[in-house]
C-alpha cells in the first residue's frame, strides 16, 4: 500500500528509531508499505520514520534507473567502514523541492539483517552510499537541514520560513 510521507517539521523525523527485536507481521507490512510508497515517489532511499513508524528499517532502489528495480529492506543497520568524501547535492521526500551540498564519506560498508533474519554486509560507493547515510540519519533524527553550510544558510532559511507560512 502506498502510504502518505511524513514532511518536515513532523516531530517524528526528529526521533530516534528503536531496533527492531524480532521479525513480524507488523515489521514485513511496514517493509511492503515502504518499497511500494518509494517506487511510487521515484525515491532511491525511505526510512521507517517518514511513514510514521519508529523501527529501525529502510528501504533501497540500488537500480533507480532501470525498468527493473532492485529492492533491498534494511534492519538494524550499522555503519562499520567510511572511506573518502563527495560533497553532492542532496535532496530528502521529507522536505520536498529543497537541496543542501552535503559532504559525506564517499564508500561506505553498513550491517543489518535482511527479512529472514540473516546478517548481510552491504557495500555501497557514490549515489547508493549517499542514500544509505542519508536513510541512517533518518533514523537517528538528523535531517539535511543539520548540514547546512555557511553560504546556503539564507536559501534554507526561506524555505523553512516559507513552509511555517504555508502551515
Ligand atoms: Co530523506
Amino acid at each position: 500500500m502506498v502510504v502518505p510521507i511524513v514532511k518536515y517539521p513532523d516531530l517524528i523525523l526528529r526521533r530516534k528509531a528503536l531496533p527492531v527485536e524480532k521479525l513480524s507481521e507488523d515489521i514485513f507490512k511496514l517493509v511492503d508499505n515502504m518499497v511500494e510508497t518509494m517506487l511510487k515517489t521515484d525515491g532511491v532511499g525511505l526510512a521507517a520514520n517518514q511513514v510514521g513508524s519508529l523501527h529501525r528499517v529502510f528501504v533501497l532502489n540500488t537500480t533507480p534507473h532501470e525498468d527493473t528495480p532492485t529492492l533491498i529492506p534494511v534492519i538494524n543497520p550499522e555503519i562499520i567502514t567510511h572511506e573518502g568524501q563527495l560533497i553532492e547535492d542532496e535532496g530528502c521526500l521529507s522536505l520536498p523541492e529543497l537541496y543542501i551540498k552535503i559532504a559525506r564519506p564517499e564508500k561506505i560498508r553498513i550491517k543489518s539483517k535482511n527479512l529472514y533474519n540473516e546478517n548481510f554486509v552491504l557495500d555501497a560507493s557514490g549515489l547508493l552510499a549517499r542514500a544509505v547515510q542519508h536513510e541512517i540519519d533518518h533514523l537517528n533524527g538528523i535531517l539535511i537541514i543539520d548540514y547546512v553550510a555557511e553560504e546556503e544558510r539564507e536559501k534554507v532559511k526561506e524555505y523553512l520560513n516559507g513552509l511555517i507560512h504555508a502551515s
